[in-house]
């Protein structure tokens, strides 16, 4: 049927989804670039970005993670406070609004329900809003004032992959073409870093037997897993842990390095599988001594480190990139890993149980 033709040789939307992401990457640049390569977005929506006191991110599931990521670059590069906040939440659980907020919703579908709800109720309030989503035309980017769109090409499989990296692409996009606008200097070419990105993708995606073997060897028989992570590491750690939940099934969670000792600690067992991520070299010390912490009461770790800041027991390293840019690189193996769990455990990977691609009910 036509469902097979556009998987082509992939056994599953979410692995061909996965290495789709360099192109899309790529494809993004391209998009966002005007005639002399410089990166570029609507005027009205650089105005909104430049009016506003706040910006308030709204989302859910795996767009909410990339709000978070979002939320760094927005701050970071173009220096306006940012709140992200759980669509279903908000809705009865608003805020103190600033005196000139703005709204970005991210969703792929641009149909969730709960997403719709805040922007319902927010327009109603008589502000703007801004939608990143991977479909024109859908109900979030016809309500909202503004549209950015992901370029990801459909997604198929309920696991959400390259919309992620689309998202956070585009979310830094977003901040360097603000901070361009408001006139201030960044210290890096985010065209040449995103390029950068682009090949360590490549090279992530044409290692699959690597997290073929880590899957099999963390993940077969375990009953949980955790995440854990300092800064950027820490939000990719949720996307981690929710990829993994999603599709195979395995109690995973995603935790603040430094949060550990207050609790989740005492959930490690011998040979409870912890997954670190060290790609930040200000928290590198920091997340290994973690690994220490749970390695010395049984844990079974295995850490993905970002080349620069590798250490000899490390699992697997990923090629470098720029300290802001590394969730688009990191999540990578995640994805991968989550992809073989869900295989191993012989788990319906592209139709998880339970879960729908879009989510039109509140
Ligand atoms: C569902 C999907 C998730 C997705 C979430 C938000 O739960 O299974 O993969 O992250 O909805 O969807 P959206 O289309 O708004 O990004």
């Amino acid at each position: 049927d036509a469902s097979d033709i556009e998987k082509g040789t992939y056994p599953h939307y979410m692995l061909k989804e996965i290495d789709e992401q360099p192109l899309v990457l790529r494809k993004i640049i391209q998009k966002y670039q005007d005639e002399n390569g410089a990166l570029t977005i609507d005027e009205n929506i650089l105005t909104a970005m430049d009016e506003a006191d706040r910006i308030y991110i709204i989302a859910a599931g795996t767009s909410y993670h990339a709000g978070l990521v979002g939320k760094q670059y927005i701050e970071k590069m173009a220096n306006v406070p940012v709140e992200v906040h759980i669509s279903s939440e908000f809705v009865y659980n608003t805020p103190l609004l600033s005196s000139k907020p703005l709204f970005i919703f991210i969703s792929q579908s641009g149909e969730t329900a709960d997403s719709r709800a805040v922007l319902v109720s927010i327009k109603e309030m008589g502000y703007e809003a801004l939608t990143i989503t991977n479909v024109p035309g859908s109900t979030l980017s016809r309500e909202a004032d503004y549209t950015l769109l992901l370029h990801a090409g459909p997604e198929i499989a309920v696991a959400s992959t390259k919309a992620y990296t689309a998202q956070i692409a585009v979310l830094a996009i977003l901040a360097e073409v603000t901070a361009k606008a408001k006139g201030m200097n960044l210290d890096f070419n985010l065209v040449q870093e995103l390029g950068i990105v682009a090949n360590a993708m490549e090279v992530l995606c044409g290692s699959k037997e690597e997290y073929e073997e880590i899957s099999r060897s963390f993940l077969s028989t375990t009953r949980n897993a955790f995440f854990i992570g300092r800064g950027m590491d820490y939000y990719v750690g949720l996307e981690g842990a929710l990829k993994l939940k999603e599709i195979s099934y395995i109690q995973a969670e995603g935790f603040a390095g430094g949060e550990l000792k207050h609790g989740t600690i005492a959930l490690i067992e011998e040979g409870t599988p912890i997954i670190a991520l060290a790609t930040q070299e200000s928290v590198n010390l920091s997340i290994r001594g973690n690994v220490k912490e749970v390695v010395a009461r049984g844990a079974n770790p295995c850490i993905i480190s970002m080349k620069g800041l590798q250490q000899e027991e490390d699992t697997f390293t990923t090629p470098e990139v720029h300290e802001l840019l590394t969730p688009l690189v990191s999540v990578i193996p995640l994805q991968l890993i989550s992809y073989y769990a869900a295989l191993h455990r012989d788990c319906d990977v592209d139709k998880p149980r339970n879960l729908a691609k879009s989510v039109t009910v509140e």
